[in-house]
C-alpha cells in the first residue's frame, strides 16, 4: 500500500473536510483504506504557575509534580494509540468483541484520552482564590441546586462516593448544571454535556498530603477552585 507524502496527506485531509492537521509527518503514518487520514499529536502538559495557591490549603507542590507524570502519561498513551490506529488497516473479518486489536485500541483510547481531558480540566480550574462560585456558574448553581451550600454538599458527597472523579457539567439539553461521578477515567460521561469543573479524587491526588482523609482533601480543594477558569469554560460552552 502506498505511503502518502505530507503534501498528499494534507490534500486528502482537506478533501475529507477535516478541520485540523497537526504534524502528521511526525508519525509517518501509513495511510491505508480504513485508517485515520491524519494524526494529531498532543503536546506534553505542564503545571500552571497558579498552582502555588494550593500550598496554603495543604495540597503541596510535590503532589502536583508526581501528578504531572500521570497527566503526561495520558498524553503519551493518547499519542501512542493514535499512531497505532493510524497504522492499523481496519479489517472487519478480524474484529471481535471478546478480543481484537481494534477493540483494545478503541477501548484504551477512550481511557487514555478521557484521562488527559479530565486532568486538563482539573489543573486548569485549580489554584484560584477560593470563595463561593461566581459569575454565570454561580447563577446556574443557584438555579440548579437552590444555593451554593446545597451544591457544595452535593459536590463533596459525590467526591466521597466516587472512585475517581467528580464532574460539574453543563447539560445542553436541559440547560443546567449537575454533579456527576466517575469511577475511572472514562466513566460515566454523558453526551451533550460540557464539563466545566473536574475534581480528581483518586488517591494519588491527595494521599501524600492528607493520607486517607479524602474529605479533608475535598474541603481544601474547594477552597482553591478557580471560578474564573470555570466561568471561562462555561462561557465557551453556552
Ligand atoms: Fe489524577
Amino acid at each position: 500500500m502506498k505511503n502518502l507524502t505530507r503534501r498528499e496527506l494534507i490534500a486528502a485531509t482537506a478533501a475529507a473536510g477535516a478541520s485540523t492537521l497537526l504534524d502528521a509527518s511526525s508519525f509517518a503514518a501509513q495511510q491505508q483504506p480504513g485508517s485515520l487520514t491524519s494524526v494529531v499529536e498532543i503536546p506534553m502538559p505542564s503545571l500552571p504557575e497558579k498552582l502555588t495557591a494550593t500550598e496554603a490549603v495543604g495540597i503541596k507542590r510535590a503532589t502536583h509534580e508526581a501528578h504531572l507524570k500521570l497527566w503526561q502519561g495520558y498524553a503519551k498513551k493518547t499519542n501512542e494509540i493514535r499512531k497505532a490506529l493510524a497504522e492499523l488497516t481496519a479489517d472487519s473479518s478480524k474484529a471481535n468483541q471478546v478480543y481484537s486489536l481494534i477493540r483494545s485500541l478503541k477501548v484504551e483510547y477512550s481511557f487514555a484520552y478521557q484521562g488527559l481531558i479530565n486532568h486538563n480540566i482539573y489543573f486548569d480550574t485549580l489554584g484560584g482564590s477560593g470563595g463561593p462560585p461566581t459569575g454565570k456558574a454561580s447563577d446556574l448553581i443557584r438555579a440548579g441546586f437552590g444555593s451554593h451550600q446545597v451544591w457544595a454538599e452535593d459536590f463533596k458527597s459525590s467526591g466521597i462516593a466516587a472512585r475517581g472523579w467528580v464532574f460539574l457539567a453543563y447539560d445542553h439539553a436541559e440547560k443546567r448544571l449537575f454533579n456527576y461521578v466517575g469511577d475511572s477515567q472514562n466513566t460515566y460521561p454523558l453526551w451533550n454535556h460540557t464539563c466545566i469543573l473536574a475534581m480528581d479524587v483518586y488517591e494519588h491526588a491527595y494521599f501524600m498530603d492528607f493520607a486517607e482523609k479524602r474529605a479533608a482533601y475535598i474541603d481544601a480543594y474547594m477552597k482553591v477552585i478557580d471560578w474564573q477558569a470555570v466561568n471561562a469554560r462555561l462561557a465557551a460552552a453556552i
